[in-house]
């Protein structure tokens, strides 16, 4: 079985390369590092997979490469790559979010058309919802993003439902509810609060904090994918993958306090645009068609997440450490101000 992951160096997608690495004869990562983050990071999210016999990169752009020469002999592709920031997507890198979400998606569905793959797995996200009329949201729901970035993902849903459904590329959309975990993005607010929390800087809390949201463990993320890949599946599929947590981030905030057993800083900052005030899905679909129910509750989650951010900031190096340690509020590192962040 030849699988191909994109965005191989990416959170997500690194996680589910190296889930797949004991079932796959050939694994093919593609990543063309753009600067979301550091390329630093995302060189450690694929340490484990550069050791592996049956990983190999490819470090290309999916919105230029020859893809059908790269898709050729594929059975799986699990497109992850993208543009995932829901707040950075006003204004004039929006370009960005459309080359890179929407024309790279279809490049690739055109190639898989023409090789002929077994599946294709697309990414999606909750934020094709927006602020919905009624919860929990159902794939029956009329989607109506809230931000620039949803109405891409959207977009991307849209022509993996249009291959589908005219030349029966076997396409499952997952739409995934704020993934969080070890190796999550240092945009990420679990990321951003958690760092803050060990660090003992501030964290910044937008809005009045009871925005609530359907957090999902990587691990679920990773095991629904796995089954779309298994499982028959009409082509067009689109299914929700929540992990049903729905939290507000005040709550989150609590429960870091007890995990971290650090007092936290919080500042707070202006509602962001973009932000939905809720997100909370049924996933009674993909329980009945891939037998998946989300299995990692949100304490348990977070403090594997916080786990893995403590055993970074070991390994960095002392002076830096020392810094980090000694900063005052305000003055000291912030995820977004890390050397592995790019700002
Ligand atoms: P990430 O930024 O960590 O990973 C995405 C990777 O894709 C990056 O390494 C990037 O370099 C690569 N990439 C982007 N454009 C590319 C291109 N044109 N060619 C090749 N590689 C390219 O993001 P993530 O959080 O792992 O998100 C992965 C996917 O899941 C994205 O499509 C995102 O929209 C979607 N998603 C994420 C979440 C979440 O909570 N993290 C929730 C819903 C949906
Ligand atoms: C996340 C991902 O970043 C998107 O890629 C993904 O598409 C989306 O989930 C999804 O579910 O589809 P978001 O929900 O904004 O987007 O995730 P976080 O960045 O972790 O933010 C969660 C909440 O914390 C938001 O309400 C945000 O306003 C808040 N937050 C975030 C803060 O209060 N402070 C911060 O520093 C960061």
């Amino acid at each position: 079985m030849r699988y191909l992951v994109t965005g191989v160096a990416g959170f997500i997608g690194s996680h589910i390369a190296e889930y797949l690495l004991p079932r796959a004869d050939e694994l093919v990562g593609i990543d063309t590092f753009t600067g979301n983050y550091s390329r630093v990071m995302k060189e450690q999210n694929l340490r484990k997979l550069r050791q592996a016999a049956n990983f190999r990169l490819i470090e290309t752009d999916l919105r230029f490469a020859d893809l059908t020469d790269l898709l050729t002999g594929t059975d799986i592709v699990l497109h992850q790559a993208g543009i995932p920031g829901v707040r950075p997507s006003w204004g004039p890198g929006f370009v960005d979010y459309v080359e890179h979400n929407v024309l790279a998606t279809q490049r690739l569905l055109e190639a898989a058309r023409q090789v002929g793959v077994r599946r294709f797995v697309y990414a999606s996200s909750s934020s094709v919802y927006g602020n919905a009329p009624s919860y929990p949201t159902s794939e029956n729901t009329i989607p109506r993003p809230f931000s620039p970035y949803g109405v891409t993902k959207l977009a991307g849903e849209h022509l993996c439902g249009t291959y589908g459904r005219n030349w029966d590329v076997p396409t499952v959309a997952l739409r995934y509810f704020t993934v969080y975990g070890p190796r999550q993005r240092p945009d990420m607010a679990f990321h951003r609060f958690i760092e803050a929390a060990l660090g003992r800087t501030e964290i910044q809390l937008y809005g009045d904090g009871e925005q609530v949201r359907d957090f999902t463990h990587v691990d679920d993320v990773v095991r629904a994918n796995l089954l779309a890949t298994e499982v028959d599946l009409p082509p067009a599929t689109v299914l929700n993958v929540a992990g049903g947590t729905r939290t507000t981030v005040n709550g989150v905030l609590a429960l870091l306090t007890q995990i971290a057993e650090e007092p936290l800083q919080v500042t707070r900052t202006p509602e962001q645009a973009g932000d939905v005030s809720e997100t909370w899905a049924t996933c009674e679909q993909a329980e009945r068609l891939l037998g998946w129910i989300p299995s990692v509750g949100l304490a348990e989650g977070l403090a594997s997440q916080v786990e893995w951010h403590r055993q970074r900031m070991d390994s960095r190096p002392p002076v830096r450490r020392e810094s980090a340690r000694a900063g005052s509020v305000g003055a000291g590192r912030s995820a977004a101000t890390t050397p592995e962040s790019n700002g």
